[in-house]
């Protein structure tokens, strides 16, 4: 009963909002998001060469690895549970040029890998990237004509490396590039090679952050960027020019939208799904994870529960799922809970 004299009971009336926390079990009642290892998808590097798994300096854990290694990787992710594997490759320096046309080649990194992990491991979604930052040598996502990054010669070309992805296997082709029309691109040209089956993940919403350093290095392309990448992702002032664009590779066909990078994107997260209604997943990236690394190996924080946390509020957000180098730790703390 309200206590007429006692001043909390005066403000909050009947309301007492630490009623539902006060105990494990009720708070695990009224609890609204739970993570699970289903939200999961596990970007991998993939390297040239056998029997190679090397450390990348700036993302502690996370590895470079041959294809033979990655194979076992993706076994450990499937016995885990992790629905799909997200796979970018570092390009042998010697197979980068002007125009990425190493993107081009039926038996490049990219597709030797998807062929050996869907042969070993049949059961686990492989997800590839189109954009040819890891075959140009300046480091741009697109081709590089008298200083321009030309739009639609880039689209017809991933749209090609699309179908070749999905020659190799690949499930759903994620265009991370931030072309105009290139889901439309690659969505026309699946179909007319007979990948109706094979879906479409776009970087709906791709933002020109300082967040991918890490990246850069896992793929070799830090030291080869010329200027940045402004004139193609969006600037992160811009959350109504973002949904925009996501509206777009909607219309053009996108399966499933994402948001890139992760968390300081919460809020696109949220008004991409209550908008389109379609799956919506975060790209936790490469300096999202790193920052959480570096601050929990100087005991400033409690990593593993803020790896949780951070990946929770992806789903609180409307996230249905989260790409994170945290995959495997995340799974097999989940596994044993
Ligand atoms: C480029 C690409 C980027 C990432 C994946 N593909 C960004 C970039 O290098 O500009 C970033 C992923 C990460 O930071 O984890 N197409």
């Amino acid at each position: 009963m309200t206590d007429k004299t006692n001043p909390v009971d005066l403000i909050t009336g009947h309301r007492r909002m630490r009623r539902n926390r006060k105990a494990d079990w009720t708070r695990r009642l009224v609890q609204e998001n739970r993570l699970t290892v289903d939200d999961l998808i596990w970007p991998i590097f993939v390297v040239p060469g056998t029997n190679i798994v090397e450390p990348i300096d700036a993302m502690p854990g996370v590895n470079r690895m041959s294809i033979d290694k990655a194979v076992e990787a993706a076994r450990l992710a499937a016995d885990l549970g992790i629905p799909a594997l997200a796979t970018f490759p570092n390009v042998d320096i010697s197979l980068r040029d002007d125009t990425g046309s190493n993107s081009l080649a039926a038996n490049n990194l990219i597709n030797e890998t998807t062929r050996a992990i869907k042969k070993a491991v049949p059961n686990i979604g492989v997800i590839t990237d189109v954009a040819l930052d890891p075959f140009t040598s300046h480091g741009h996502d697109g081709i590089l004509r008298d200083g321009e990054i030309v739009n639609d010669e880039t689209v017809a070309q991933i749209a090609i490396a699309a179908v070749m992805q999905a020659d190799a296997g690949a499930d759903i082709i994620a265009p991370s590039d931030m072309m105009d029309g290139r889901v439309g691109a690659i969505r026309w040209a699946l179909d007319a090679a007979g990948h109706q089956n094979v879906g479409i993940m776009a970087y709906a919403t791709k933002f020109a952050s300082a967040f991918y350093g890490p990246y850069r290095e896992a793929i070799g392309t830090s030291g080869l960027l010329k200027g940045d990448k402004k004139t193609y992702y969006i600037d992160p002032a811009n959350g109504t020019e973002a949904m925009r664009d996501a509206a777009l590779d909607v219309e053009e066909g996108a399966d499933m939208l994402m948001v890139k990078p992760g968390l300081p994107y919460l809020d696109i997260c949220w008004r991409m799904k209550e908008s389109f209604g379609l799956p919506v997943f975060a790209y936790q990236v490469s300096g999202e994870y790193s920052q959480i690394k570096a601050a929990a190996a100087n005991g400033w924080i409690d990593g593993e529960r803020v790896m949780l946390e951070t990946l929770l509020a992806f789903k609180r957000a409307g996230c249905d799922g989260i790409l994170s180098y945290f995959a495997v730790d995340v799974a097999r703390i989940l596994a044993k809970r």
